[in-house]
């Protein structure tokens, strides 16, 4: 299974805020939005990812990321020179999944939750259809919007409609089977311009091919489309954070509990981050890491 970010968009709802800044490399409390999604794809045990950005943001996600190597994975970099819609990243990125399975993550989407990490790792064997999290959110007309049958068979999704058929959102999270590539490029654009990702789900619950696992209300997905959203997400990481003494989407510490990288690279990455708060939270993971 590999994983694609899609980190493109002008961000212009948020301007002047990401004017000069691509969106998903503003903070999200203590750490870059990006490291959330990527914390996600990990989570879900992919370590070959995709980074699709705009041609003049990748040189600043180079500097971030890397090619990965310091959390263990293998990062590559493709652009979407314009916003096309999120179904395009199947064809800009066709020749890196080289028709394999995988995972698609907006690159402004935060998930947290007890058993999130079971559930993706669950979600990642799939082989054959596609996977979609459906979400109860108040308004879900901001969003891909599921409809259901009366058995709760998932029928139709339709993206932003003026009135939703159910409460259930889509989050910006899909597992797809090998199939995603070739089906993308079938879908024309819609009547935004774009390559909808809902149409392709779409193509797959034509197929009766569509697995839909919904996330509880235990579970929390935020996104980061305005800037009241933005400083909840900040707000509600720096609550769950600073209550439990635990990081939300800390990398390194992922890639360690993973088996994506052993301790003397974790260790590594202690010296780089010298006296920030996340260089002291990473001495204290490696200390209890030793004592174990
Ligand atoms: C996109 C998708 C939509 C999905 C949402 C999740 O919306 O088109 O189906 O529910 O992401 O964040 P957009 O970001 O283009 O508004």
């Amino acid at each position: 299974m590999k994983g694609l970010i899609l980190s493109g968009g002008s961000g212009s709802r948020l301007y002047p805020a990401t004017r000069s800044v691509n969106k998903q490399l503003l903070p999200i409390f203590d750490k870059p939005m990006i490291y959330y999604p990527i914390s996600v794809l990990m989570l879900a045990g992919i370590r070959d990812i995709l980074m699709i950005t705009r041609p003049e943001d990748e040189s600043l996600y180079r500097h971030l990321l890397g090619d990965g190597q310091q959390f263990g994975l293998t990062i590559s970099y493709i652009h979407q020179p314009a916003p096309n819609g999120l179904a395009e990243a199947f064809i800009l990125g066709e020749s890196f999944l080289v028709g394999e399975p995988s995972a698609l993550i907006l690159g402004d989407n935060l998930f947290y939750g007890h058993g999130l990490a079971d559930k993706l790792q669950d979600a990642a064997k799939l082989q054959d259809g596609a996977t979609i999290f459906p979400y109860y959110v108040k308004d879900p007309s901001q969003y891909g919007v599921v409809e259901f049958n009366a058995d709760g068979r998932v029928i139709g999704i339709e993206e932003k409609p003026a009135l939703p058929k159910s409460h259930y959102a889509v989050p910006g999270l899909y597992f797809f089977d090998g199939q995603a590539s070739t089906l993308a490029s079938e879908i024309t654009p819609s009547a935004r311009g774009e390559l909808e990702i809902t149409d392709l789900i779409n193509k797959y619950i034509a197929r009766g091919k569509l697995h839909a696992h919904k996330l509880g209300r235990g579970y929390a997905w935020l996104d980061t489309g305005t800037h009241d959203n933005l400083l909840n997400a900040s707000l509600f990481v720096r609550t769950v954070e600073e209550r439990q003494g635990l990081k939300i989407g800390c990398l390194e510490e992922i890639a360690l509990r993973m088996g994506f990288i052993d301790i003397e690279q974790f260790e590594k990455a202690i010296l780089f981050y010298k006296n920030s708060a996340y260089g002291d939270y990473l001495r204290e993971v490696f200390n209890l890491e030793k004592l174990s």
